[in-house]
């Protein structure tokens, strides 16, 4: 089943290709379309919606053609704007009644959802006062809360971290994360940072230059890269440990990573095992695990530690040419597991 099928999706505006032959699945659950800002992202959503017609190539939203059925496609879809769209002199509360009664909802039913909705995106007290005296976090939860009003069977969030701080953002994500897990909403959700999905989405879909990158679950980005990483001390024998080690365990058959950039925690001093490379699997792991056990024993070194690394979806394009023009500042992991983006 899927929720989004796009078929060579091309959109042309006159001095720009904003998407180049787009063919993507996207099934029930929660999907991060990542991509630079001018990725296409936006123009995606749009033509999705029913709101702006493609070039070329065809587009489903819940099995229904976006080129025929935008009104039902409407009815039946939340949509959150990247942009501000909220008038400034009514409250919340006016406002998601008004677009629940725009979607079809009846005076009583319109009410009791706007009331529930915005319970959900934790707008209390402030809901009955103008929102243009609220702040950007209220703001988009107002703009969520819109988005969900009608109990659509499918959202698309277009940037709904903009603007937030890391706390405000950390919130979005969670009630975004609970959109499905509570409501069994199917949603959609646009970033142009990479690293801030990741914990929040079941799939991920890649795109820049209006082009697919990549699409594949959280868990495939994250596990085609599991590594160990192994630290040991110096010895007299081996002044060098690691360097003893690292030959050690590339003659016994294992794969290591390059030394990390200087400058990084642990630099030169953590080597990094590939895990995938011993077979892939459980058993895999397994037999890394006591290989090195075995080799750091032989040597008589010290080991600090032994743990395993989940590469980050920042890393696993750090190879790729357009990964530049991703924004990965500030998503790459470091020693003490945080994440946090900038
Ligand atoms: N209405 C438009 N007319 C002309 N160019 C547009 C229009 N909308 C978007 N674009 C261009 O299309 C590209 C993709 O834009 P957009 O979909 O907004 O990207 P994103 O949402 O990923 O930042 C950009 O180069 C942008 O300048
Ligand atoms: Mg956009």
């Amino acid at each position: 089943m899927t929720v989004i099928a796009t078929q060579s999706l091309t959109m042309r505006y006159p001095r720009v290709t904003a998407l180049d032959r787009l063919t993507v699945d996207i099934t029930p659950g929660v999907t991060g379309l990542v991509g630079a800002n001018g990725a296409g992202k936006s123009t995606l959503i749009k033509i999705l919606l029913g709101l702006s017609p493609a070039t070329e190539g065809t587009a489903s939203v819940l099995g229904m053609d976006v080129s025929r059925d935008g009104g039902a496609i409407r009815e039946r879809v939340g949509y959150m704007p990247e942009h501000d769209c909220l008038p400034p002199d009514v409250s919340a509360t006016e406002f998601v009644v008004h677009m629940a009664r725009m979607s079809g909802l009846p005076p009583t039913a319109a009410r009791e959802r706007t009331a529930d909705t915005l319970r959900h995106v934790g707008l209390y007290e402030e809901r009955y006062r103008a929102m243009g005296g609220y702040s950007t976090g209220m703001k988009q939860r107002v703009k969520l809360a819109q988005a969900l009003v009608h109990d659509p069977r499918l959202v698309l969030l277009d940037e709904p971290t903009n603007g937030l701080d890391p706390v405000g953002r950390d919130d979005m994500l969670d009630l975004i994360r609970r959109v499905y897990t509570d409501f069994g909403i199917s949603v959609l959700v646009t970033s142009h940072l990479l690293g801030e999905l990741e914990r929040t989405c079941d799939h991920v879909v890649v795109i820049d230059g209006g082009k697919l990158l990549r699409a594949s679950t959280t868990a495939d980005f994250t596990q085609d890269a599991a590594l160990l990483a192994v630290e040991v001390t110096d010895t007299d024998t081996h002044p060098d440990g690691t360097a003893a080690l690292r030959t050690a365990l590339t003659s016994a058959g294992l794969t290591l990573q390059a030394p990390t950039e200087a400058g990084a925690p642990g630099s030169g001093h953590l080597l990094l095992v590939d895990v995938g490379a011993a077979g892939g699997a459980d058993a895999g792991a397994d037999a890394v695990h006591d290989t090195v056990r075995d080799a750091v024993a032989d040597l008589g070194l010290g080991l600090i530690r032994m743990e395993h690394r989940r590469h980050h979806i920042s890393e696993v394009f750090q190879d790729d040419t357009p990964a530049p023009q991703l924004e990965l500042a500030g998503t790459r992991p470091q020693e003490g597991g945080s994440d946090d983006v900038a």
